[in-house]
């Protein structure tokens, strides 16, 4: 690791709260990229974004296993260490976070979240425990770091929800900033998971996107519930949908007249040659 000339890799919270007490005593302001390694576009999107708003930007590289409620998915989680490293030094980040899990958590105690119905519906029905586990994380993250500004994915919504929600619940004075979704040129949201497709899944998973934009396109034609079936029914064809909803993007209620929301959203997660994949979209013009 000494080849990183410019960029420090920390592994325990004590170097990082160091590092940061000296920048905040010399009035830097610092922006936190919280991922858990095998970086693409999508993440690198996010550092940049940090780069430009920030006087030093952090990115930790933390497999959480708390936040993995299969240990399947955690032992298979792709790790791409010393390229995600590579990636990082090349944009100019200031230090990358990398704990032990054991030490990560050591003496921290459970908390108990009532994230009411973004807690309940969509990612928290389908992945019972995953969000406690991304608040846990994410907390620590914070108290250590303690950021002007923490940078997260519309990728992954309804996570950004549940940051803004733990945010506001814990008081903390750091500004959540939501980046959009980078895609492939056929509109696939980028993540590690597309990796393990085969040429002819990217092809059906560009469905999904398509899908999405036929739902936004369509919105004056169709009822709420009319558009998911008919969605549901094309993504069915080539992949198999574990669910595909319309909710307010704030209240996270499912929208059953559009005349209910400002600010319908469209969230769907299907699998495909065994990958899961997850997206959605603002149904507003
Ligand atoms: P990870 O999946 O590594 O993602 C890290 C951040 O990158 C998240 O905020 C995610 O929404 C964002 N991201 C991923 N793919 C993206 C894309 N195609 N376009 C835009 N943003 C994208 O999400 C997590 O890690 C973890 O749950 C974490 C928040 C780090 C807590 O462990």
């Amino acid at each position: 690791m000494d080849q990183y000339k410019l960029m420090e890799i920390l592994k325990t919270k004590g170097k990082v709260k160091a590092v940061v007490q000296s920048w905040k005593s010399k009035g830097y302001t610092i922006g936190l990229v919280p991922t858990m390694g095998a970086l693409h576009e999508g993440h690198l999107q996010l550092v940049r974004r940090s780069l430009i708003e920030n006087d030093k930007t952090i990115c930790s590289i933390f497999v959480n296993p708390l936040q993995f409620n299969k240990k399947e998915d955690l032992d298979k989680y792709p790790d791409t260490f010393e390229q995600d490293l590579q990636f990082l030094e090349k944009e100019g980040c200031d230090i990358v976070f990398a704990p032990e899990a054991e030490a990560f958590y050591e003496g921290v105690g459970a908390n108990y979240y009532d994230f009411g119905l973004l807690g309940t519906v969509m990612e928290a029905q389908h992945r019972p425990g995953h969000f406690e586990g991304v608040a846990a994380v994410v907390k620590e993250l914070f108290l250590a770091i303690m950021p002007q500004k923490a940078y997260f994915g519309e990728k992954d919504f309804q996570q950004l929800s549940i940051i803004k929600w733990l945010r506001t619940t814990e008081q903390f004075p750091i500004e959540i900033v939501g980046c959009d979704t980078v895609r492939s040129g056929r509109g696939l949201a980028l993540s590690s998971r597309n990796l393990r497709l085969t040429e002819k899944a990217l092809l059906t998973a560009a469905e999904i996107y398509a899908t999405l934009n036929f739902c936004r396109n369509n919105v004056v034609i169709f009822d709420p519930q009319t558009l998911v079936e008919h969605a549901i029914a094309k993504l069915n064809q080539n992949c198999e949908v574990e669910y595909f909803e319309i909710v307010d993007e704030e209240t996270f209620e499912r929208v059953e007249e559009w005349e209910e929301t400002t600010c319908p959203r469209a969230f769907v997660v299907v699998h495909l040659e065994g990958v899961r994949l997850i997206d959605n979209l603002s149904l507003n013009p």
